[in-house]
């Protein structure tokens, strides 16, 4: 199927219904053509193409080197895997912070060259023209708020954001403002899990919460992390579904052992 022809079940409309009757939305990272087609058949309902990418697939300390062509890539195969979630896509750093003219470029650029069905920008107030720039082109925007990892040398610490109160007043102002300017949703990150039902109990379109808390209208993870792939990365709202560096680790070194003892392959192996 063309990407072109692909309607997906999942809509931003679908996602404003979901919060309406309360059912919980769950979203999870991909930025590969495999891993995305087990998300999509497991029943993710939105799959976020992250520039986590940039930590779990080319080993980079933060967010910030990965560049828009990367993330094209990544994209794209995420897309071609996916039938039934919504893909949203991030934009990142350096692409639309500053000037709002670059920042339709390169949003264009990821619809036209992926096939995905939205963006997601982190900040509120400070990158406003720029996202409704890129609304005015029909292109949806999910918001990021409370710790933004492009900003990292802004804050200096990955630590819990909006724990003092004008922090969580310019978070609430930063989250109405990107509702009105007509955003589907926010995700939320590392903030007090009360300020974050606070925001989710006063906007009609959803959050979608990382670290913070059962209030929020859905959750998102890195895959990474919730499989087990990574073992360094342990914060306490990380939840592991799987070990997988353990299986992974295992089934890789018993393939080690017959290649050297000459046990694979065997007669039936083999032409
Ligand atoms: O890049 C990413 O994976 C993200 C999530 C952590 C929300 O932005």
């Amino acid at each position: 199927m063309s990407v072109e022809s692909k309607v997906r079940a999942v809509t931003t409309l679908r996602l404003t219904e979901m919060k309406s009757r309360g059912e919980k939305i769950a979203m999870l990272t991909s930025y590969d053509y495999s891993m995305a087609r087990i998300a999509d058949a497991s029943g993710v309902d939105v799959i976020l193409v992250g520039d986590s990418a940039a930590n779990v697939m080319a080993g980079y300390e933060t967010t910030l080197p990965i560049t828009l062509d990367m993330m094209i890539y990544h994209a794209s195969s995420v897309v071609r895997a996916v039938n039934r979630a919504l893909v949203v896509v991030d934009m990142p750093f350096g692409t639309y912070q500053g000037n709002s003219k670059v920042a339709l470029d390169s949003a264009v650029r990821i619809m036209k060259e992926t096939g995905a069905d939205a963006l997601k920008l982190e900040g509120g107030e400070e990158i406003l023209e720029s996202v409704n720039r890129i609304l005015t082109a029909g292109i949806p925007v999910m918001g990021h708020l409370g710790l933004t990892p492009q900003s990292i040398h802004k804050f200096g610490t990955y630590n819990v954001r909006a724990k003092e109160e004008a922090e969580a007043a310019k978070l609430v102002r930063d989250a109405h403002l990107l509702e009105d300017a007509g955003c589907f949703a926010v995700t939320l990150e590392k903030i007090p899990a009360a300020l974050a039902a606070r925001v989710s109990d006063e906007l009609y379109i959803p959050t979608i919460g990382i670290g913070a808390g059962g209030g929020c209208d859905g959750q998102v993870l890195v895959i990474h992390d919730m499989l087990g792939i990574n073992k360094e990365f342990s914060p306490r709202f990380l939840r592991r579904y799987a070990d997988l560096h353990t299986i992974m680790t295992d089934a890789i070194g018993r393939y080690v052992s017959d290649v050297k003892a000459q046990e694979f392959p065997n007669e039936q192996e083999q032409y």
